[in-house]
C-alpha cells in the first residue's frame, strides 16, 4: 500500500512529506494507523547527527541509517495483523514502546522490559529479520526510528513494539505515554527511587522532564526544584508539581543552600535536550551527601568526555546513573500510566502545549528548539 510519512534523508536537512511504499506485515508485525505522535527531542539527535554512527562500523553492521522514517511516541488502531500474531486484533488500540519488550530474554523475564535484548536492533531500524517494510518510491530501502516510524500516517512494526490500551482513552494523549511521559516519570520514580520528603532538582524541564516533575511529586518529594532557562516551561513546570524555578545551576544551588540549610538534593535528574559531559562538574555539586544523578538525557553517541570531580564522587558517595525508558516495564506502566490519567492523578492533556499537521512536521521541531512547547503532537486525519 501506500502512505503518507515525514522522511529524514540525512542529518542537517529539513524532513521531507512524501508518499512511501509500505509493505503488507509479515510473521509477528502489525499494520497501525496512526492517530498521533508526540515530537520527543530524541528523533532531533538524528536531524543534529548526534545519532549519526560511524560509517565503518554502519557497513560492518550492513546497516543504513538514512533515509529514516522518524517518530516514536506513537498511538493508533490495528489495521492488520501478520502471521503468527495472536496477542492483537484489528480495531485494537495500541501504543508504541520506543523499547520492544519480547517478554522472554532475560531482560525481560527479570522485570525490565525497558532492556529488552531486542533493543540491539533499534539503532537499525529495520524488522527483526533484518529486511525493510517501507520504501521510497524508487525502491530504497527506508528505515524507521526505534524500528517504529511513527511520523507517517500507516507503519508496520514488530508486535513486541506494541502495548494495547482502553479503547476510550484519548489516542491523541495516549501517545505520549509512549516514551516522554514514561521516561520522565520513571526518570523519578524508579531510577531516582524519589522517596517522600525528599528535595528533587529537574534540569530541563520540557516533554521528558516535565513528567520528572510530575513524578518526583506523586512520590512524594517535599521540594521539586524545576531548573530550565525557558520563563514559560518554569511556569508550566509549577502546574506539573514544581514547588520551587531557577532559571541556572547558580540560581538552583543558591536555593537549595537556603532551602535544605546545605544539605543539597537527595536526588537530581538530568533531562535537558542535550546532555553535555562538560556540564557533570556543574550538576553533581547540587546532589547531596549519598544522593544520586539521574542521567537521562541523550547525548552525542561519539562523545567520551565527561567532567566530573571523582573526589567529590567518592568522599560524599554520590552515585551517578543512566537510565533508558525511565528504568520502566513498558507493559506494565503504560497502562498504568493511562489509569494515573483516567484517575485525574496524572496530566497529560496539559502537555500538549500544540497540534500539528504532518505537513507541518518542520515547522513543529522549530517550535521545539524555539522552547514554545512542552510537547507538540502531530494528529493525523482521517
Ligand atoms: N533516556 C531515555 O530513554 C530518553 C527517552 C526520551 C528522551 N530522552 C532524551 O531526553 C532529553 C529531553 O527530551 P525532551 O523531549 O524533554 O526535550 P525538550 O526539548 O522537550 O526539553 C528539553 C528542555 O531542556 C531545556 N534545556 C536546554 N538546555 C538546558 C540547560 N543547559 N539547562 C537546563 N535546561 C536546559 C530546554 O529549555 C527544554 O525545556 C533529550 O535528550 C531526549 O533525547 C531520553
Ligand atoms: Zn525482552
Ligand atoms: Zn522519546
Amino acid at each position: 500500500m501506500r502512505t503518507r510519512a515525514a522522511v529524514l534523508y540525512a542529518p542537517h536537512t529539513e524532513y521531507k512529506i512524501e508518499e512511501i511504499e509500505l509493505d503488507p506485515p509479515k510473521e509477528g508485525e502489525v499494520l497501525v494507523k496512526f492517530t498521533a505522535s508526540g515530537m520527543c527531542h530524541s528523533d532531533e539527535h538524528m536531524v543534529t547527527g548526534d545519532m549519526a554512527m560511524d560509517p565503518a562500523v554502519l557497513e560492518m553492521l550492513g546497516w543504513k541509517q538514512y533515509p529514516i522514517i522518524m517518530g516514536h511516541e506513537g498511538a493508533g488502531v490495528v489495521v492488520e495483523v501478520g502471521p503468527g500474531v495472536t496477542e492483537l486484533a484489528v480495531g485494537d488500540h495500541v501504543v508504541t514502546s520506543f523499547v520492544p519488550a519480547c517478554g522472554r530474554c532475560p531482560s525481560c523475564a527479570s522485570g525490565h522490559q525497558n532492556l529488552c535484548d531486542w533493543g540491539a536492533h533499534l539503532l537499525s531500524g529495520h524488522q527483526a529479520d533484518g529486511t525493510s517494510r517501507h520504501h521510497t518510491l524508487d525502491g530504497e530501502d527506508i528505515a524507521t526510528m526505534t524500528c517504529l516510524g511513527t511520523f507517517a500516517e500507516h507503519s508496520v512494526v514488530n508486535v513486541n513494539s506494541l502495548v494495547k490500551i482502553e479503547p476510550d482513552l484519548p489516542l491523541d494523549k495516549a501517545c505520549l505515554v509512549a516514551c516522554g511521559v514514561t521516561t520522565g516519570w520513571g526518570s523519578a520514580t524508579y531510577a531516582a527511587d524519589v522517596a517522600p520528603g525528599e528535595t528533587v532538582v529537574v534540569i530541563g524541564t520540557g516533554g521528558v522532564g516535565m513528567n520528572a516533575v510530575q513524578g518526583a511529586h506523586l512520590a512524594g518529594a517535599r521540594y521539586v526544584i524545576a531548573l530550565d532557562p525557558v520563563e514559560f516551561k518554569r511556569e508550566q513546570a509549577q502546574t506539573f508539581g514544581a514547588t520551587h524555578t531557577a532559571a541556572t545551576v547558580e540560581e538552583a544551588q543558591n536555593l537549595l543552600n537556603e532551602l535544605t540549610w546545605g544539605r543539597n538534593a537527595e536526588k537530581v535528574i538530568v533531562t535537558v535536550g542535550e546532555g553535555k559531559g562538560k556540564d557533570l562538574a556543574s550538576y553533581m555539586p547540587m546532589v547531596a551527601k549519598g544522593g544520586k544523578l539521574v542521567f537521562t538525557s541523550v547525548a552525542n553517541m561519539n562523545d567520551n568526555d565527561v567532567q566530573l570531580n571523582l573526589f567529590d564522587l567518592a568522599m560524599q558517595q554520590k552515585s551517578l546513573v543512566g537510565t533508558i525508558f525511565g528504568s520502566a516495564n513498558p507493559r506494565f506502566d503504560i497502562p498504568r500510566l493511562l489509569g494515573l490519567y483516567r484517575s485525574g492523578q496524572l496530566k497529560l492533556d496539559e502537555l500538549v502545549t500544540r497540534t500539528y499537521t504532518l505537513d507541518q512536521i518542520n515547522e513543529g521541531y522549530q517550535d521545539m528548539r524555539d522552547g514554545k512547547n512542552i510537547r507538540g503532537v502531530i494528529v493525523y486525519g482521517d
